[in-house]
């Protein structure tokens, strides 16, 4: 019988597929934040592994179709909700998760449980250990906007400061990608 772990990560892959596209690359996003919850949930083992596993997966699902007015957060949490009742996922739980999901991105609601900091400093983890940045940075190029990337790398670097030894982890990474988009910024090919 398939978890409800396993029956979320299917629901993400099927939202993925009936969009038909990826422009916002969650393919292998979602699995890159796995592997840091994983590894968060090793060093805070009071924390909720379900919770956190079930809010990886369905942390983004909002994101397609594009475009949206509405914050992908609001609507990952109202498919995450339809989910979790459609499989009679206990209340108490459901709450849990769904302010995991909602929080993530630490804008206008703020995670307050071990389990939404974990997601929050997972999803900002994984954009460093993902081509993101430098896609941004390519796409403002390309497009002549103003460069998002430095602003995205702050506030991830930012969220990552609710467990320091992570952020002391990404340091280095960090400093590197900032060093590489200024680098790439200066580049004139028209
Ligand atoms: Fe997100
Ligand atoms: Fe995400």
């Amino acid at each position: 019988m398939a978890t409800i772990i396993t029956k979320a990560k299917e629901k993400f892959f099927q939202m993925v597929d009936d969009f038909g596209s990826d422009p916002y690359h969650l393919r292998p996003h979602v699995p890159e934040v796995e592997k840091w919850a994983k590894h968060l949930l090793k060093k805070v083992p009071e924390a909720d592994e379900e919770v956190v596993l079930l809010s990886v997966w369905l942390h983004d699902l909002g994101h397609y179709p594009i475009p949206t007015k509405i914050d992908h957060a609001i609507r990952s949490e109202e498919r995450a909700k339809e989910f979790l009742e459609a499989e009679n996922y206990p209340k108490e739980r459901m709450d849990k998760v769904l302010h995991c999901v909602r929080a993530h991105r630490c804008r206008d609601a703020l995670p307050n449980s071990t389990e939404a900091k974990i997601i929050a400093c997972a999803d900002s983890a994984s954009h460093m250990t993902e081509p993101m940045y430098f896609a941004m940075a390519k796409d403002d190029k390309e497009n002549n906007h103003e460069f998002r990337a430095y602003a995205k790398m702050e506030r991830d670097y930012r969220d990552l400061a609710a467990f320091p030894e992570i952020q002391n982890e990404l340091k280095e990474l960090y400093e590197a990608w900032k060093k590489l988009i200024k680098s790439y910024e200066k580049i004139d090919l028209k």
